[in-house]
């Protein structure tokens, strides 16, 4: 364990192998798994009033999780190059700092980040109003578009792109470093299995996948969500 961060009633770890998990502060039980595909986890900080926690990994991400909600925020690329060794909250909570291998200190302000993509991807439909969404789409920007484009193409997002998805083998993107579980898994993503996955949560579905494990519990909303993706990740 690299780093520990004591909240209210829970746990928050960052460890040598990327894994950042919460548990319960009295009986250990895990709460939440937020385990990406990067370590080590270097630094973490938490700003109590605004309920902000921010994780630096070895590959120079930030990543940000609302404790209220227990949802990833904010993922982003910080460093040029190198790890963020030091991260720390302004007094506020409305300005994220990081320190890595350069000599200076970068400085966020959080709520500009959502727009911040040194890559380049489609992170700015983040601000479009939710209203104007069907809940399929709501249900894609709000849950998984921070690790999945829907473009054809290398995506620097922690997630494989989800273009083409349907009718497509598991674990088959040119060029993305897929855990074992779905490097080689006979799964074929289509209604059924998309809809499973979320039915029963990545943990459950396709255990030891470094997605992180997330529910979807009202069949509506999945079926919603299938059919916003089945019209945006292109033909099958
Ligand atoms: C915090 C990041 C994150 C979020 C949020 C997320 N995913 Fe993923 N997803 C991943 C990662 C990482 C993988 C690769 C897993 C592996 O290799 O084990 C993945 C894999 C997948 C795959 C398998 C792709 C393939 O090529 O086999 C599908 C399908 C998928 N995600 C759909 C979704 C959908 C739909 C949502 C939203 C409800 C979502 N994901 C939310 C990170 C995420």
């Amino acid at each position: 364990m690299n780093r520990l961060i004591v909240g209210d009633g829970w746990l928050a770890y960052g460890a040598v192998d990327g894994g950042t998990r919460v548990i319960d502060a009295e009986t250990g039980e895990a709460l939440y798994d937020f385990t990406l595909d990067r370590r080590p986890i270097l630094s973490m900080t938490y700003h109590a009033e605004t309920g902000q926690l921010a994780i630096g990994d070895g590959e120079g991400h930030i990543m940000m999780v609302d404790t209220e909600t227990w949802r990833i925020t904010r993922d982003f690329r910080a460093m040029r190059q190198g790890p963020v060794w030091a991260l720390a909250f302004s007094t506020e909570g409305t300005v994220i700092h990081a320190g890595g291998i350069d000599d200076v200190i970068y400085a966020w302000p959080v709520a500009l980040l959502d727009t911040y993509d040194p890559a380049g991807g489609d992170t700015r439909s983040f601000l479009r109003d939710a209203e104007t969404m069907s809940n399929g789409e709501r249900q894609f920007m709000r849950k998984c578009s921070i690790c999945h484009s829907l473009e054809d193409g290398p995506s620097r997002k922690a997630g494989p792109t989800l273009h083409g998805v349907f009718g497509r083998k598991a674990g088959v993107v040119p060029g993305y470093r897929y855990s074992p579980t779905l490097d080689g898994s006979d799964i074929v993503w289509d209604d059924t299995t998309i809809d499973a996955l979320f039915d029963e949560g990545p943990d459950h579905y396709i255990p030891g996948s470094k997605m992180p494990m997330q529910v979807i519990a009202a069949p509506q909303d999945r079926a919603d969500l299938i059919a916003y993706l089945r019209g945006a990740t292109g033909k099958e």
